[in-house]
């Protein structure tokens, strides 16, 4: 019954496998495996079962959820790869995440579905896991569950939602969801219009079908090596994403066996590479965030600096909205991730090992030569010629801030202005659209405390509506700054992730209506033309109220959250620096 000495009957066998692993500690091991196997039986296994290695598979389904609404077929599919390749598939649920049902955001959960799911591939006895994940929060904060511990780990996306059709424009969440509502508020179309087109958004289950964040993170999990050959992009409901999901219980049993842990796939060099597509597919903002955490989850640093500059060095190739004009089912009819990471072959790390057990670069030759299409564009004709994300310094934003150039209005990225502060989410809500709202075109929208602590949870609340008599008028692009995220299917001149943010006492604290405000993305500037003595002043008369809470969750959120430059991940979940920052350039 035991692989151990029969004479140690308290000590871990240190090559525990299957269900010999973290076994309930009673004192004497055969008696807790013998317990565990009778439990276990009790579901009709028999023994010949037990004995095959076991693959967990993070089944994160739920009716709240619906970018996850494959899920059932995904866990048939998984499974039968598992048993395919001789192991034992154990499905268990874990916390979800979708974006329209998880208040105040999906962003403030996040971590709590990243211990969970941590906690969960600790307890549990596994040799290796498949987790399944789409919308946006699930896939970073499954990867980041995985990174800490440890094991042998398979990422599986759900895939891409389909797009529809309202009077023959095809449309998809949410990149249309924003258009159609901005021209509902311009009062461009009418409510019977808004309400028509409401029910071709997303046409099908599955995640948004633009670039956005779920896209991005699924086209990053292939980059790092995390999923099977061309696991990101078939959409959710295709016999192609069904197959994935085949395939990546079939490797989760070969790496279990071969004990490929994540930290052999997780490298520097993988992390570069997934920076690189980042940029390549002009992602959205929050993969920086997601890809920060995950990174120092492995010991490494994000330098901001240096990823502006890795920007500057990559062209935006991938032609889909927000930035472009494409679907995700365009990209994968395209040849998705193989025909991007062919294009980007000189600038990768081709030796970066994947879960598939082999490099990058011998993944991208076994998918073999490219063809004719319209998605991904070549070097030599980009649809962003470089720095599609920048990185922006100044005395407003002294640890940072983003802003999406590829998704902004090129006359507004060298922009100074007269400032229109909101205090916080409800001062915006109250006033937005009040007729006498002092604004104008050329002014700068400046919204506060939607930073990690100041909501709490970091809403994507930064593309701030543009004032309702603004709309109107015609107006459809606005300088907007915020310590806050926007989502990755938004677009326009938005200044994101200021840090440190208003709540933790950063400089946008104290910036007032009427102050003036520089954006120079070509100089990288985020300058607030309000002195050192006055500012100081304004401290001094208007001392920081940092929010605090008496229980549970939000007190743990509050105590611990990091700001935007390392994560928004827990500071007790990151380990001590391994002195390496990224990317290296
Ligand atoms: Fe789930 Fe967009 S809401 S991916």
């Amino acid at each position: 019954m035991s692989d151990r000495n029969p004479d140690d009957k308290t000590a871990p066998a240190p090559t525990a496998t299957g269900l010999r692993q973290g076994l309930t500690s009673y004192g004497d091991r055969d008696f807790s495996l013998f317990l565990r196997k009778a439990f276990i039986k009790g579901a009709g296994y028999t023994d010949a079962a037990l004995d095959r290695p076991v693959v967990g598979i993070a089944a994160t389904g739920s009716a709240y959820n619906p970018c996850h609404g494959n899920m059932p077929q995904l866990v048939e599919a998984v499974s039968r790869g598992v048993m395919l390749a001789g192991g034992l598939p154990m499905v268990f649920p874990t916390m979800t995440l979708h974006e329209s049902f998880a208040a105040p955001t999906s962003m403030y959960l996040r971590n709590l579905m990243a211990m969970e799911t941590e906690e969960l591939l600790r307890a549990q006895p596994m040799d290796a896991v498949v987790l399944i994940g789409g919308c946006d929060k699930t896939v970073p904060a499954q990867l980041m569950a995985a990174a800490s511990a440890g094991l042998p780990a398979v990422q599986l996306i759900t895939g891409s939602m389909l797009t529809g059709s309202h009077r023959h424009q095809r449309v998809g969440a949410c990149t249309d969801c924003r258009r159609y509502w901005a021209r509902f508020r311009a009062q461009e179309i009418d409510e019977a219009e808004v309400s028509a087109v409401n029910n071709q958004l997303v046409a099908s289950v599955g995640t948004c079908s633009v670039m956005g964040t779920a896209s991005t993170m699924a086209c990053i999990a292939e980059a790092l090596g995390m999923t099977v050959p061309g696991g990101a992009s078939p959409p959710a409901v295709t016999a192609d994403r069904m197959r994935v999901a085949e395939l990546s219980g079939e490797q989760a049993v070969r790496i279990a066996r071969s004990r490929l842990t994540i930290d052999q796939v997780l490298t520097a060099k993988a992390f570069e590479n997934a920076m690189r597509v980042l940029l390549a597919i002009g992602g959205s903002t929050n993969g920086i965030v997601h890809l920060t955490a995950m990174a120092a989850r492995m010991g490494f640093e994000m330098d901001l600096d240096a990823l502006d500059r890795m920007g500057q060095g990559t062209p935006v190739l991938l032609d889909l909205k927000p930035s472009g004009q494409h679907y995700m089912e365009d990209f994968h009819a395209a040849g998705g991730m193989a025909t991007l990471l062919r294009e980007l072959k000189p600038l990768l790390h081709l030796d970066a090992i994947t879960v598939n057990g082999c490099t990058l670069g011998e993944q991208i030759d076994a998918a073999g030569p490219g063809f004719e299409q319209d998605v991904v564009r070549p070097r030599s004709n980009p649809i962003y010629a470089q720095g599609g994300l920048a990185v922006l310094r100044g005395n407003l934003a002294p640890g940072g801030a983003i802003v999406k150039a590829s998704a902004a209005t090129a006359a507004l990225m060298e922009h100074e202005g007269r400032a229109v502060v909101f205090e916080d989410a409800a001062d915006l809500a109250a006033r937005i659209d009040d007729p006498s709202l002092d604004v104008n075109a050329d002014d700068i929208l400046v919204l506060k405390r939607i930073g990690p602590k100041g909501a709490p949870g970091m809403p994507e609340a930064g593309a701030l509506p543009i004032p309702l008599k603004l709309a109107r008028a015609g107006v459809k692009d606005m300088v907007r700054i915020s310590d806050g995220r926007m989502s990755g299917t938004a677009f326009g001149t938005v200044v994101l992730h200021v840090t440190p943010e208003a709540a933790e006492g950063g400089p946008l604290a104290w910036v007032r209506s009427g102050d003036r405000i520089v954006l120079s993305v070509a100089r990288r500037e985020l300058t607030l033309q309000v002195s050192e003595a006055e500012m100081a002043a304004r401290r001094a008369a208007q001392p920081l109220q940092p929010p605090a809470a008496e229980r549970g969750y939000r007190k743990l959120f509050l105590q611990h959250v990091t700001q935007a430059d390392r994560g928004v991940d827990f500071d007790f979940l990151q380990p001590a620096s391994n002195g390496r920052r990224i990317p290296s350039a």
